[in-house]
């Protein structure tokens, strides 16, 4: 029978087939380790001279790192590995034979394995940041499905900057201009006048010349839009969500998480309700911290969230942004015109944003007059303005940046090993 390396548990002391690679071997004499992966999972099979055929255990013997083959044996539970289970080979039949595999067990550079990245995604170390990226995608969608949200697609096309202008990828749109999309919540406000609660889930780009461990030009984001909310509900939905994806990779990737030696403690930390500090505190708090050259209206680098984020083990709101450093969008305070109901959230950890999100302006002229101090004039505008024209609601919505949280769950510290393929300031190879 042939099965896969998850199930092998459900047919212990039983002989099967798997369709594997070979990662990796060891051999002696006597006998041979082989280090198989399928995909699904990683598991060793034994070889035993004695038990096998010359001509298997002379096979198994020189087989080469890579190479493709059915292996066929019985299962046994194995209490030394964290897997639990190997399996007693007995036959093994070559498909096709890898010779001279460029990434070997022993280290490359970070260079070298990124030109080999369409390889390098068959380490053991990429697979379970894969599975883990997998099981927060699916997290989502068992989170917003509970809470009644509808899935909609924004596209990626457009003719409007939601973001910063600067960061456009300008494209031709057969005779006119046009942009890859930085954010899909224009539509995604839209689409919450037309069906309540939605969320996106897609590609995003941004042409930012920054070359940080949190920046990517292609990522993926996750953006919520709730009609009839409040900045205080938006704020409690980040929070339940955030704490769901954590629980769900604690419950379903322990292995994944084993194989990255994440500290668990961390994770299970991350317990709504999140601390909540207004930008005002966060400046106080950075002045403590010996930032004495900030300054109020400036907005925050890296550096000053790491250094915010230490004051706490759970992820943190920053709420309350100087309204000129942040997006035209953002609806002021009613009790302050000078600052905005928004929130950033800080992973623990050295992460940094994860997610930005913020109550909509619902006014038609405050959002004209805020057009024009953002220059932001133009047709493309009007169907947006026209939201605020037939039955303006208060709204709020926010994006999670998929990366960055896979990266901050993970614990690994470069967002380029959290995306297959991964789009930097100079690299668009494989
Ligand atoms: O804070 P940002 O720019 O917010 C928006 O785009 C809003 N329109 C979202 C909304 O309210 N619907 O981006 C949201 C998140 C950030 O918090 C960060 O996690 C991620 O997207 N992000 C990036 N991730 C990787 N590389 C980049 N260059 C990123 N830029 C933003
Ligand atoms: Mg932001």
């Amino acid at each position: 029978m042939k099965v896969t390396i998850n199930k092998v548990h459900q047919f212990v002391d039983q002989e099967v087939t798997i369709g594997a690679w070979l990662a990796n071997k060891r051999s002696s004499g006597k006998i041979a380790f082989l280090q198989l992966r399928d995909g699904t999972g990683f598991m060793q099979g034994v070889v035993v001279k004695a038990d096998v055929d010359e001509t298997i255990f002379q096979q198994a013997k020189s087989l080469t790192q890579e190479s493709s083959l059915y292996v066929t044996g019985k299962i046994v539970e194995d209490s030394r590995s964290s897997f639990g289970f190997e399996m007693q080979v007995k036959h093994i039949e070559l498909i096709q034979e890898a010779t001279d595999y460029p990434i070997t067990p022993k280290n490359h550079g970070t260079e070298f394995l990124m030109d080999h990245r369409h390889l390098w995604l068959r380490s053991k170390k990429q697979h379970a940041i894969m599975k883990i990226r997998n099981e927060i995608i699916q997290a989502t969608y068992r989170f917003f499905e509970q809470e009644n949200f509808v899935k909609i697609d924004p596209p990626i096309l457009t003719g409007t900057a939601a973001e910063e202008t600067t960061e456009l990828f300008h494209t031709k749109y057969f005779e006119e201009e046009a942009y890859l999309s930085q954010s899909g919540q224009l539509y995604m406000e839209a689409a919450a006048m037309a069906l309540g609660r939605v969320f996106s889930f897609g590609p995003t780009f941004r042409a930012e010349k920054s070359k940080t461990r949190r920046h990517l030009i292609e990522f993926w984001m996750i953006e919520p839009e709730m009609a009839f909310t409040t900045h205080e509900e938006s704020l409690e939905i980040q929070e339940n969500y955030v704490q769901f994806i954590a629980e769900s990779v604690l419950t379903n990737c322990s292995l994944e998480l084993n194989t990255l030696e994440r500290n668990l403690e961390m994770l299970q930390k991350i317990k709504a309700p999140f601390p909540r500090i207004t930008y005002d505190e966060a400046i106080e708090l950075l002045k403590q911290k010996g930032f004495t050259d900030i300054e109020w209206g400036e907005d925050f680098g890296a550096p000053h969230e790491t250094a915010i984020a230490e004051s706490f083990d759970k992820p943190i709101f920053i709420t309350h942004y100087p309204k000129d450093i942040k997006a035209f969008y953002m609806k002021p305070d009613p009790d302050r015109e000078d600052v905005v109901l928004c929130a950033d959230l800080i992973a623990p950890e050295g992460y940094g944003e994860i997610i930005g999100g913020s109550a909509r302006i619902d006014d038609l002229s405050l959002l004209k007059q805020r057009y024009m101090e953002h220059e932001l004039i133009g047709d493309a505008y009007e169907w947006y303005l026209e939201l605020r024209k037939y039955g303006s609601v208060p709204h709020a919505g926010f994006g999670l940046g998929l990366e960055r949280t896979v990266a901050w769950i993970s614990g690994v510290d470069h967002v380029r090993e959290t995306i297959p393929f991964p789009r930097l300031l100079n690299r668009l190879y494989p």
